[in-house]
């Protein structure tokens, strides 16, 4: 595997794969890379020729109150996890390059149909931070397939809008959510949390598959507005109970995140949730 800093190696890098009529796979990611990184970097590997993993913690897309000094950083262990799974070239941009005159002064992407409920609600200005560097990355890296985890979902279905949007010669790729044994979707925020936030911090995705399987098989006929709105109390009220801070517990429309009605059939349950100062998200997609 090959590191490298500088874009304008980078962009040498790529012409010349290109050249070779190679197809280039992108994983973007903030480092800290678990199980769930990797499963990207092998989907990317088994669809392109060439793959190029990005680490680059992007403060644009944290709040002021948020983890970006915290933020886990393992550049070392990180390496070795992307040698072994075959990655070919190591993407490591430092800040000033990407914004060059701070954050402020930058040029921002902004998706605004996607981002304005659940986490765009919870945190303001987020989103526009990914797009933004999302966007530069793509312009970077020129690849033909982009990989991302469907754990986050809100932020894929923004990106493919933004890629579709903006016209960019890209295809964007969901990823399966990886979990640990518990069910416990795979994030580099999991570190964050003790041995007894831990235990209970399985119990997020079990809520949301009670909920999913009440979805299923809890209404004769197709569950109405009402419906959902008390499946969502109820599990924000379970959350609770086991010790969470619920942040939201959405029932969506899968491809518009817009609450779901008794018409749609792609629905999306979506929650954030806080163990602490921890925020957790997890999601499940039903076809009903
Ligand atoms: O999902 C992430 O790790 C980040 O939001 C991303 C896509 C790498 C942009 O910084």
């Amino acid at each position: 595997m090959i590191t490298i800093q500088r874009e304008k190696e980078l962009r040498a890098t790529i012409r010349q794969q290109k050249s070779q009529g190679k197809r280039i796979g992108f994983v973007p990611t903030m480092g800290n890379l678990h199980d769930g990184h990797i499963a990207l970097v092998k989907q990317a590997l088994s669809i392109c020729d060439y793959v190029v993993t990005s680490i680059f913690v992007n403060p644009l897309q944290f709040g002021a109150n948020e983890d970006l000094d915290k933020y886990p950083r393992t550049l070392e262990a990180d390496k070795d996890r992307l040698v072994q799974a075959g990655n070919h070239a190591l993407f490591l941009p430092k800040t000033d390059q990407i914004y060059p005159e701070g954050l402020d002064q930058h040029t921002k992407v902004v998706v605004p149909s996607l981002t304005q409920d659940h986490c765009g609600a919870s945190r303001p200005g987020h989103f526009d931070g990914v797009t933004t560097v999302v966007s530069i990355l793509f312009n970077m890296v020129q690849p033909d397939v982009a990989v991302f985890g469907q754990k986050d979902f809100q932020q894929l279905a923004v990106i493919r809008k933004m890629a579709q949007d903006l016209h960019m010669p890209v295809t964007v790729e969901g990823h399966p959510t990886v979990r640990e044994e518990d069910g416990l979707a795979m994030s580099s925020r999991n570190g964050y949390l003790d041995a007894s936030q831990r235990k209970v911090a399985t119990f997020l995705y079990q809520t949301l598959q009670q909920t999913a399987d009440k979805l299923q098989n809890s209404f004769s006929s197709k569950p109405v507005n009402e419906d959902f709105a008390q499946l969502e109390t109820d599990a924000r009220a379970k959350l609770t109970e086991a010790g969470f801070r619920p942040d939201y517990y959405n029932i969506v429309a899968s491809n518009t995140l817009r609450p779901a009605t008794a018409d749609d059939k792609e629905i999306t349950i979506l929650a954030a949730a806080y163990l602490g100062t921890t925020r957790l998200i997890d999601n499940i997609s039903i076809t009903l």
